[in-house]
């Protein structure tokens, strides 16, 4: 370019580079009229210059926001600075249509203006430029990335939820993995159980005979001890009835037999929750009255619960139910018996009510008492295998885990409702019918 050039000609250059600039440049002055206004004004706007020049901007664009628009260009007069509005805050200041509106998808274009103050006569700010530039392609660019980031958040999600799955399915894998060893183990135990307390159990009766006859001949004896005539045998008899402290044996071997009957009750029943709880013992599915199953129930535990609570009966009306009878009644028991030992004895009877009830194609039947309640931690852990609260020799914790697998069974649930001080509610559903595939 030649450095030497007419000023004229520059001034030209300049005024033909800023009506081609693919950015819109415009010029007010303090009160509004247009004194510059470009192609690229005229273009999207639709106005040519020789439309606005000399025309008052707000006029012309009655669309403008006009209180904030005159404030900020005052600004400008005054200050001397510059000034802008951008797009992600304020989208737009005309209205121009949007010049991709095919493959960009906002209708209009977002702009970014520039106020530049212009001092043509020394000091004094005569003109505001205002420097548009089209910010549709960012705009356009930026709501992809949105979208873009909002998808990934929603996997994100879903994947969270993915692994949330994965992790109850792996916990409930492993608790049946652990339910099937303790099954198999529960099942071992309990046959190789069952043998030596059978002969123990026959033995003890025998030595129960043995004993009762025993002691009848050593009463006999001490009847006889009188009539002996040497002293001396006399005397090392009574020797050793002394060290012996025959009078407390004779009393307290009987005592030491019923307990160790009572014993192998316990054990007994062990054995067969260990066995109903890996299910080796399956009966037969047949249809029952579940109120009968339950009133038979309770007599047979009624010598537990006589003493302790007065029982409240509240049966419905139910339907003949499919299932096995025998196993859905040591769920009952299981309840009963529960409910027994959760009551406060410091508050004398207690009260257990029995409950039944048919909706659709389920029944239920209820077992609620007002004893101590459980605790959240307790009720957490219910139906583990060997959890218990009771002390040594009075709960072995399978109960209720027996019972949950009976119900699991039949394919029914067991609910509970239990407040601490108040008491707990059991409620047992089962269908009347079992699907046509029984396991
Ligand atoms: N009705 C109830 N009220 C309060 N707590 C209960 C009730 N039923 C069960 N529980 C709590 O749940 C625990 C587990 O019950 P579960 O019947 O499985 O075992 P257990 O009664 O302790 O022993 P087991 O039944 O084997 O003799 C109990 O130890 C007790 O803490
Ligand atoms: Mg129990």
């Amino acid at each position: 370019m030649d450095t030497a050039a007419d000023p004229g000609d520059s001034c030209a250059l300049l005024a033909s580079l800023v009506e081609r600039l693919d950015v819109g440049i415009f010029a007010v002055d303090r009160s509004g009229t247009v004194a510059l206004w470009n192609s690229f004004m005229a273009i999207h706007s639709g106005k040519s210059s020789t439309d606005m020049l000399g025309q008052n901007l707000f006029a012309m664009f009655p669309e403008l926001p006009r209180p904030w628009l005159e404030k900020k260009l005052e600004s400008v007069f005054v200050l001397g600075n510059n000034a802008f509005t951008l797009w992600d805050l304020r989208p737009y200041l005309f209205r121009f249509a949007n010049n991709r509106p095919i493959t960009g998808g906002l209708a209009e274009m977002r702009q970014n203006v520039t106020f530049l103050p212009l001092r043509l006569s020394g000091g004094e700010v005569s003109l505001v430029c205002g420097t548009l530039f089209d910010y549709t392609d960012t705009a356009i660019a930026q709501d992809k990335l949105h979208d873009a980031i909002a998808a990934l958040h929603r996997e994100k999600d879903a994947q969270a939820q993915l692994i949330a799955k994965l992790e109850t399915a792996q916990n409930q894998l492993l608790q049946s993995e652990k339910m099937a060893s303790i099954g198999q183990l529960a099942a071992g135990v309990a046959h190789e159980i069952n043998n030596p307390v059978g002969f123990v159990n026959s033995n003890l009766q025998t030595l129960k005979k043995y004993c009762q006859q025993m002691l009848q001949l050593i009463t006999v004896y001490q009847g006889a001890e009188t009539h002996i005539a040497d002293v001396e045998l006399r005397r090392e008899i009574s020797a050793l009835t002394q060290a012996m402290d025959v009078d407390f044996v004779q009393e307290d071997l009987p005592e030491l037999i019923k307990e160790s009957e009572d014993g192998l009750v316990r054990i007994k029943k062990i054995v067969a929750d260990l066995k109903d709880f890996s299910h080796v013992d399956q009966t037969d599915w047949q249809y029952a009255d579940l109120n009968a199953g339950l009133d038979a129930t309770l007599n047979v535990v009624w010598n537990e619960v006589k003493y302790k609570a007065t029982v409240a009966k509240n049966y419905g009306v139910l339907p003949p139910v499919e299932c096995l009878a025998a196993q859905l009644n040591q769920v009952f028991m299981n309840l009963i018996i529960n409910a027994v030992q959760a009551l406060d004895e410091s508050k004398g009877m207690g009260t257990i009510t029995l409950s039944t009830g048919h909706q659709d194609d389920w029944v239920w039947v209820e077992v609620q008492d007002n004893g101590l309640g459980m605790s959240e931690e307790t009720r957490k852990r219910l139906f583990e295998p060997f959890f218990t609260t009771k002390p040594v020799g009075k709960g072995t914790g399978l109960g209720m885990s027996v019972s949950y697998n009976i119900v699991q069974k039949h394919h029914g649930r067991i609910e509970v409702d239990s407040v601490p001080g108040e008491g707990t509610r059991f409620r047992v559903w089962v269908p009347v019918k079992q699907a046509l595939t029984v396991d």
